[in-house]
């Protein structure tokens, strides 16, 4: 077993039985051998079904691999296709973006990453692969990792939002949960596309390489540690040089240090796109290009096949497109795809959308709600006598629960918040689904359901402002001016900058979109069948004007205070209108006795630090526990805070647990043209948020 990467998951061991029974590299070896340079290219180019030159190609032998097909049926007939136009009788390789959920659709990643609980992004995986596969999908373009600081950016949906330690550890639950139900995972877009310059989407990025290393590529590390079988290029250039060229990217990091040994497939036409950055004349330039630099497959823009002529000039060798088409080949063997191309299409539909897929999908949705504002415990609300008014554009929105990316999710098999209500509020309380102000006034409680529609983040989803929609503020400020008690209900892909809300709604529930259980898991929280124990996975702002706003800012050497010459606005408070890893519960905890194991350790040794979080409420509930790290005296600057461990934990009321983590040398380190840990001293917080905390610290020596 050659690909150390996949050595200890499942799908590895389904590759090595298959090894086992006939030798794959051998016949990968054999296949190779026997193949023209035109087949070995169409192994490398992925199309979609639907384009003109697929039909010649994919009769002609040389289509590797497709995207988009959906169905078990129209996969068998892509594969029987595929299988009759080729000599070697090679399958497809069938892709697809399933990035919460296949049919059913969980919470988007954002939101699950709003759990910080990664057993959720592997159960959002598991379920996604079980009916991708049951469709005979073999391959998803998830999970996305890019870490996303500046929420103008629309696809900050679809990723776990600013912080790497917390992305790290999504992003391999992610990979796990996927490739352990057979579907091969990619780990996407290497690299730093999260940090496009101005928040706009396929933008130019730059920065130094320490940020790259300690902020953007730890979640692709993690990934590859997994196991991940593929990793996509990005649309954007890094420092000048397009991802999808970047020999700095996929070949000295990826390949040399990570020693990753899947294959790369570029973004959606992101090799030709290199023309229009400007650093190839041409799409055979490009291609070139892209090769050399470690792209194994071309998605969409058929640039590979210009590669037959560079070979044949002598400008490329031969050996590095069957470089390529080994690793491709060993995907598919990896698949399963030699072992059996076809997808039973009679299971199909029995897979899909049943009991337990919901519940998981619920449970998930439940622990992704994050409570923002509860002013006098005006939540949870009373089963009693009474009318509560919903209103809003989001509040009977199936379609928009789905969120982006939502692949086979359904409108119709989806609970909108109305929805949830209806079904949760019991036999005495009254829901009126109000249109207007005026007839919302009427009741004795106002739920207020505004945010974005799930068209307004994703790809190509960009906005200049972080505000409620057209109008909706509008509408908010009518309801408040009932002088009802109102809840607000944000839904959005992103952390939208709700100031006046945060100031005059006495609560606020942030339920980003939370899939196909996503009314069921609102109700429930609404009315306390769930306390909520979900925290902010990014920071949000007050206005757009703060943008970028993070935790783990570097210090200023003038850190903001009363004086004016410091780091700050005129108009608006330097903080947050809510910081990382904040979110409130129905039941209140207490933090003590921070204890550190050692008062000084060597720079290869670990040290324990420990607190005791009790529930001082009368409710049972999560806790998030944080725990934060500053290096206060380094050759370089370090950040204000950083995240470097954290535990989701259940207590009973009453209950105590001691939280315990352990710090070791990697949450140490630094990147100052290598990883280094400097001695002296360390601060620690554990605490409930990146704000506040126990405080404790230890030396380096
Ligand atoms: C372009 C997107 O950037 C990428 O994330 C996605 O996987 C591909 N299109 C395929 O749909």
């Amino acid at each position: 077993m050659r690909s150390k990467g996949l050595a200890h998951l499942p799908l590895a061991l389904l590759f090595a039985s298959t090894l086992a029974a006939q030798p794959a590299e051998e016949r990968i070896d054999a296949l190779i051998a026997r193949m023209t340079l035109e087949e070995k290219l169409g192994q490398l180019s992925q199309y979609v079904p639907d384009q003109p030159e697929f039909g010649p190609a994919v009769t002609g032998g040389r289509v590797g691999s497709i995207l988009n097909g959906s169905g078990a049926a129209s996969a068998n007939a892509l594969q029987r296709r595929a299988i009759e136009g080729n000599r070697h009788k090679l399958p497809l390789l069938i892709g697809h973006d399933v990035i919460h959920g296949y049919r059913t659709i969980f919470p988007i990643p954002l939101a699950i990453a709003s759990s910080w609980d990664p057993a959720m992004a592997e159960l959002s995986a598991t379920i996604g692969a079980r009916e991708a596969r049951a469709a005979g999908i073999r391959w998803t373009f998830a999970p996305m990792v890019d870490i996303a600081r500046d929420p103008r950016w629309g696809r900050i949906a679809e990723g776990a939002g600013e912080d790497p330690h917390l992305g790290a550890a999504m992003a391999a639950a992610s990979v796990r949960g996927f490739q352990s139900n057979g579907l091969l995972a990619c780990a996407k877009h290497f690299a730093a596309y999260g940090a496009a310059e101005g928040g706009r989407d396929y933008a130019t990025t730059d920065m130094s390489e320490r940020t790259l290393r300690e902020v953007y590529l730890p979640p692709f590390r993690a990934a590859v540690d997994a196991g991940v079988a593929s990793i996509m290029t990005a649309f954007n250039a890094l420092n000048g040089v397009p991802a999808t060229g970047n020999d700095f990217l996929l070949d000295t990091i990826l390949r040399k240090e990570w020693r990753f040994d899947g294959f790369v497939v570029s973004d959606w036409s992101s090799t030709a796109e290199m023309v229009a950055h400007g650093v190839a004349a041409n799409k055979r330039d490009a291609a070139s290009r892209a090769i050399r630099a470690g792209v194994d497959m071309a998605m969409v823009d058929h640039s590979f096949s210009e590669l037959a002529g560079v070979v044949r000039s002598g400008q490329l060798d031969e050996g590095a497109v069957d470089n390529a088409v080994r690793r491709i080949l060993r995907a598919k063997f990896a698949a399963g795809l030699f072992a059996d191309p076809f997808t039973d299409e009679r299971a199909e539909a029995r897979a899909m959308l049943t009991r337990a897929h919901r519940d998981a999908a619920l449970r998930a949705a439940e622990r992704s709600i994050v409570l923002l504002k509860n002013d006098r415990s005006l939540l949870p609300l009373a089963r009693k006598a009474q009318t509560i008014a919903v209103i809003g554009p989001l509040a009977d929105s199936r379609d928009d629960m789905l969120g982006p990316w939502a692949a086979q999710g359904k409108a119709e098999e989806t609970v909108s918040v109305l929805d949830g209500l209806q079904a949760a509020a019991g036999k005495e309380t009254r829901i009126l689904h109000a249109r207007t102000a005026e007839s919302a006034g009427t009741a004795d409680l106002i739920i207020a359901v505004l945010g974005e529609s799930r068209d307004m983040s994703g790809e190509a989803a960009s906005r200049t402002s972080l505000d409620l929609p057209a109008g909706q503020q509008q509408l908010l400020e009518a309801l408040v001016a009932t002088a009802r008690p109102v809840v607000l209900v944000v839904l959005s892909g992103r952390p939208l900058s709700i100031s006046w809300a945060a100031e005059h709604v006495p609560a606020i529930v942030q339920g980003w979109f939370l899939g196909t259980e996503g009314g069921t898991a609102l109700a429930r929280v609404l009315f306390g069948d769930v306390n909520p124990g979900g925290k902010l996975p990014v920071t949000v702002p007050r206005n757009v004007g703060q943008v970028p706003i993070y935790h783990s800012m570097l210090p200023s050497g003038r850190p903001a205070s009363a004086d004016k010459f410091t780091s700050k606005y005129i108009d608006v408070p330097v903080t947050p209108l809510y910081p990382f890893g904040h979110g409130l519960s129905y039941t209140t905890f207490e933090y003590t006795d921070l204890s550190v194991s050692a008062r000084a350790i060597k720079r290869d040794e670990v040290v324990r630090v420990a607190a005791t979080v009790k529930n001082s409420g009368n409710r049972a509930g999560d806790e998030v526990v944080q725990l934060y790290i500053n290096d206060p005296v380094a050759r370089v600057s370090r950040p204000v805070r950083e995240l470097r461990g954290f535990r989701r934990i259940a207590l009973a009321p009453g209950e105590s647990k001691r939280v315990e983590f352990t710090i070791g040398p990697e949450h140490l380190r630094f990147w100052d043209g290598a990883w280094v840990v400097e001695p002296g001293e360390f601060r620690v917080w554990i605490g409930p948020g990146s704000v506040g905390g126990l405080e404790g610290k230890f030396q380096v020596e």
